[in-house]
């Protein structure tokens, strides 16, 4: 077996730049050369300011950068360079054409297998660490004989098992990796290749070694296990609601058993992030293009649960400030999908934020993380994949007059007819609530998207509190 001596990562983003950096941590016999064709990007990671933001990150970069782990544009002699090239572009959810709404875009995936396959010189293993829908390692391998014959390439699937705002950690002690490949001589052997890789800090029982396709499966259908658990939770908040239980109760009763286990069972205000909604679109329309409508529904119904939580929630809001929140300045704590990351993609917050723009609020956001250009970028890109004939799309003027993002919470609070929380960061728990409701105008309105404020008193204060299914 060839060993690897130069990784070559395309792709800069949430899941090239933590994995490559923990790759360069435990593997300093091998370089890394991670490259993008943002400049923008590249030139972040270079400095440290970093483009992405995840506990621990900076500190590994920080160690190896320079060392065995490079950040470049160069992405040709990178390729040139490489035994082994991870993909790791971006796959957003088609928002034209055949699939809209729907199934993967896979044209940055598709770009750079043709620039592999134009500059490479020698054998390559190519790992596909983008999440995919199934049968796209078959796509990349038809790309790639289509455009050269005279070397071998291997398409392995090594999909990304990691939790933005815990990705180092995820990374340094996965529960499992998983690597998919042919089940031929060369594909078994690049297979033992990234294996190998792995096996610098991860136990080889934790190293699961299975046929491409059911590697690609599996992280389609891990996603929508989890996603749906998470559903399941918020279907029961809407009946605690009604029936005076509390969902907190119940989901640690329920939890209990450990048949079912205690994780994500957490009611919010709805789930976000780039793989939940994304991965079962996919696999819903894998089920349709295979014939199979009945299971598409079932999978389909988990992001209805969850596009009627966040509906349900801005309406409260709604209803609660007297069936209209025109001209009230409504303030929104937090952005990003989660605590601990600047990501905020599909976050339950531009729904929300959306919603109450529409009812002409006036949104005072904070977000210790995420920038005001994405948030706007946030609300532009949802009305552009809105369908319908436009009545219920915002002008980017109704955006940028009605979001007014804030650097100081106190600011977001001050003056406000209410308060939402909608990510969980935990600095949200330490504030001076007694000074903030002083500050707030009366009645003084909290809605709890997240359940964290229970030990905050705010009811003893004054505060009139909503939470997540709590009756
Ligand atoms: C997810 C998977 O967990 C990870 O394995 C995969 O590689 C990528 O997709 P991520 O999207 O980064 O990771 O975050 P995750 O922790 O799964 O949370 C997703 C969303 O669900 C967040 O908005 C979170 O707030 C929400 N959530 C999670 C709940 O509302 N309740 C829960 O109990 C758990
Ligand atoms: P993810 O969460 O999957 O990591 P991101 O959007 O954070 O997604 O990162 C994907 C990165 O891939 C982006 O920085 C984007 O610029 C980069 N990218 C997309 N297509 C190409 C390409 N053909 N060559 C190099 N980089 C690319």
């Amino acid at each position: 077996m060839k060993e690897v001596k130069t990784i070559c990562c395309i792709g800069a983003g949430y899941v090239g730049g933590p994995t490559m950096a923990v790759f360069s941590l435990k593997c300093p016999h091998i370089k890394i050369i991670v490259v993008d064709s943002n400049p923008q990007k590249i030139e972040a990671w270079n400095s440290n300011e970093l483009p992405v933001y995840e506990p621990g990150l900076l500190d590994i970069v920080k160690q190896t950068r320079g060392k065995n782990l490079f950040f470049t544009t160069d992405i040709d002699s990178a390729i040139d360079e490489a035994e082994m090239i991870f993909i790791s572009v971006n796959t957003p959810t088609k928002n034209y054409g055949v699939g809209k709404g729907m199934a993967a875009d896979l044209k940055y995936v598709e770009l750079c297998t043709r620039q592999i396959a134009r500059v490479a010189k020698d054998d390559k293993i190519i790992v596909e660490k983008s999440t995919l829908p199934v049968r796209t390692a078959e796509s990349i391998k038809t790309i790639i004989s289509g455009c050269s014959s005279e070397f071998s390439f291997q398409v392995l699937s090594n999909p990304e098992f990691l939790a933005e705002g815990t990705a180092i950690n995820d990374l340094l002690n996965a529960d499992r990796v998983l690597i998919g490949g042919d089940q031929t001589p060369e594909g078994l052997e690049a297979i033992e290749a990234l294996t190998a890789v792995y096996a610098n800090w991860i136990p080889r029982e934790r190293i699961i070694q299975t046929r491409l396709w059911s590697s690609e499966l599996s992280k389609l259908t891990a996603n929508a296990f989890l996603a749906q658990r998470v559903s399941s939770i918020n279907a029961i908040s809407a009946l605690c609601e009604r029936t005076g239980a509390d969902v907190d109760e119940v989901a640690r009763a329920v939890g209990m058993d450990s048949r079912i286990g205690p994780k994500f069972l957490k009611a919010s205000v709805g789930f976000g992030g780039s793989c939940f909604q994304k991965d079962i679109l996919n696999l819903v329309y894998l089920c349709r293009h295979f014939g199979l409508p009945d299971v598409a529904s079932y999978w389909e119904q988990v992001i209805k649960m969850n596009d009627y939580q966040k509906h349900r929630f801005a309406q409260k809001v709604i209803t609660t400030l007297f069936n209209t929140v025109s001209d009230k300045k409504i303030s929104m704590l937090g952005w990003a999908f989660k605590k601990d990351t600047n990501d905020s993609r599909e976050s339950a917050a531009i729904y929300i934020a959306d919603e109450l723009l529409q009812d002409q609020a006036r949104v005072h956001v904070y977000d210790p993380r995420v920038s005001p250009e994405r948030m706007i970028d946030d609300l532009m890109f949802l009305q552009s994949v809105k369908n319908g004939n436009g009545d219920n799309k915002l002008s980017e003027k109704q955006i940028r007059d009605g979001l007014i993002v804030h650097k100081d919470p106190y600011q977001a609070l001050e003056n406000a007819h209410a308060t939402m929380v909608v990510t969980e960061w935990d600095e949200f728990r330490d504030y001076d609530w007694k000074s903030i409701y002083d500050n707030m105008l009366k009645p003084a309105f909290l809605f709890d998207g997240r359940n964290i404020l229970d030990g905050a008193g705010l009811e003893e204060i004054g505060f009139k509190v909503y939470q997540i299914g709590k009756g």
